[in-house]
């Protein structure tokens, strides 16, 4: 059992054997210019990514959803579905983006006051930031609690699930609180709603998600089947993404600080995180002359793999040169702590500038 609402590791090839996810490299070669994280393996599962594929191909509509629950800071990680989403909007995607005050209110304890500041100041100012263009008419960001269609949606949709399949794939229990248990039906009308008539009726869709979302995932695809004769859904699609390793080795999480560069730290503060991050380095420098670094064990680089070099060439470079012991750390991380520090005040600036337009988007 997978629990979205725990920070548990998981093991990404498990999920590959277990639960039916398709590795996402084999349908790499059939995607025009694909995203770095893509190519470069962070993206690592789907469930029928063809249909967007084709979708993208023949340039038919498509609808992309992934949501953000507003519970904390946003950190360096959360970046990458930004990413996607930008790839997407390029493509002429549907976007929705919901905004899952209910699930923090539920899960987290989260008013929801507190939830829409979190959402603007934190979630839609970085979105805009980091260049999803807020204007685009093919962009719909809204408050889970105040979108009627989705709830209403969700009530219908909760008719055919019953108490015992809720228990089975999250694990809920007599002591799970209603609303909680609800808020899962509420996330599945959000995948399923941009199918709806009133919304230009069955597309292919995409949930570009972290793979602790795929038990909403499951769920979505099979009440999608369940009321195939009403709604005519088509069976939505996702993605999943490798986590970003944290600062000290383990996950990276909003709620251990010491763990993760936040968005809104200063491009000082990023660039000291980063130098203080644990590498693959070894112990001495003549150790590390001799059999080199180990660039999969290095939070250093996969920073600049998932985030810092879009430069393909310069990766590689720096992984040969790291795993031949012909850099040392000090001076590999002294580069990158000067990129994050370059991209930090960029992103700072740009985000002030976006705080009115975050705040006019919910409003
Ligand atoms: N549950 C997601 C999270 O914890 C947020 C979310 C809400 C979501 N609705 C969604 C994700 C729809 C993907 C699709 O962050
Ligand atoms: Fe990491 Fe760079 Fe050290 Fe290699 S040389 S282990 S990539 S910091």
């Amino acid at each position: 059992m997978i629990d979205p609402w725990s920070s548990a590791i998981l093991n990404y090839e498990k999920l590959i054997e277990e639960f039916g996810i398709k590795p996402f490299h084999d349908l790499l070669g059939d995607l025009e210019n694909p995203h770095i994280l893509m190519s470069r393996g962070v993206i690592f599962g789907h469930r029928d990514y063809g249909r967007i594929v084709k979708a993208m191909r023949e340039k038919n509509n498509f609808a992309v959803v992934t949501g953000m629950m507003p519970s904390g800071k946003m950190h360096i990680g959360h970046k990458m579905v930004v990413d996607q989403l930008i790839w997407y909007q390029e493509k002429g995607a549907e976007i929705y983006i919901p905004i899952a005050d209910m699930e923090s209110y539920s899960a987290r304890g989260i008013d929801f006051p507190e939830a829409k500041r979190i959402a603007i100041d934190e979630y839609i100012s970085n979105y805009i930031a980091l260049g999803l263009d807020p204007d685009n008419e093919n962009l719909h960001i809204y408050l889970q609690s105040e979108n009627k269609t989705v709830g209403d949606l969700a009530y219908k949709l909760a008719k055919k699930v019953n108490l015992n399949e809720m228990k089975a794939i999250y694990g809920f229990s007599g002591s799970t609180n209603i609303a909680h248990l609800y808020t899962p039906l509420i996330q599945v009308a959000d995948i399923l709603h941009p199918q709806l008539e009133e919304l230009g009726g069955p597309k292919p869709t995409v949930v570009p998600v972290g793979p602790d979302q795929d038990p909403h995932i499951r769920l979505t695809r099979d009440i999608a089947e369940r009321f195939g004769s009403q709604f005519n859904f088509i069976s939505p699609s996702s993605t999943y993404h490798r986590f970003i390793t944290g600062l000290t080795g383990g996950k990276m999480s909003s709620s251990k600080p010491k763990t993760a560069i936040f968005l809104s730290d200063s491009p000082e503060i990023a660039e000291k995180k980063l130098k203080s991050a644990k590498t693959g380095g070894r112990e001495s420098l003549s150790q590390q002359e001799e059999m080199g670094g180990v660039p999969e064990d290095c939070v250093v680089y996969e920073m600049l793999l998932y985030h810092l070099l879009q430069s393909d060439v310069k990766l590689k470079e720096t992984y040969q040169q790291c795993r031949e012991g012909s850099v040392m750390c000090g001076e590999c991380k002294a580069k990158a702590a000067e990129m994050i520090k370059d991209f930090f005040k960029d992103l700072e600036m740009k985000r002030e500038k976006a705080k009115d337009k975050a705040k006019s988007i919910l409003n």
